[in-house]
């Protein structure tokens, strides 16, 4: 199987993997812009120990050029671990993270995220500049 194709998408209200993409449509060059990602924003996913979000990365693909930008990665990994056994932790991390970013051209984010049973999965958005 060719690389790209163990990436899996569908539409986030049915599917809880899917990577939620939300943010402006439109951006000020060169200003700020926040991006949220986050998995499970419909259906929660699952987050124990044994099954849950590992990460989630952001790229930004300009109009017309070659190669992507990778614009961060957050790793998520807390999930209810402790000496006490599996899901008797404190803490557990929820996967959603922000990114904020200046663009001064036009193009696609990618959303990817990892589930550590059910692999990688994606998302995308376009977004244009004034
Ligand atoms: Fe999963």
């Amino acid at each position: 199987m060719a690389f790209e194709n163990l990436f899996q998408s569908a539409d986030w209200k049915q599917e809880k993997h899917v990577p939620v993409l939300e943010g402006p449509d439109v951006v000020k060059r060169g200003e700020v812009a926040v991006f949220q990602v986050t998995v499970g924003k419909e259906i929660p996913h699952p987050n124990t120990t044994e099954h849950h979000i590992r990460w989630i990365e952001l790229y930004f693909a300009p109009e017309g050029e070659k190669f992507p930008y990778q614009l961060g990665r957050v790793e998520f990994t807390a999930h209810g671990e402790s000496v006490a056994g599996a899901n008797q932790g404190p803490a557990y991390t929820e996967p959603r993270a922000l990114f904020a970013v200046k663009l001064d051209r036009p193009g696609t984010l990618y959303a990817t995220s990892y589930c550590n049973i059910h692999g990688l999965w994606r998302s995308e958005k376009a977004v244009t500049v004034e």
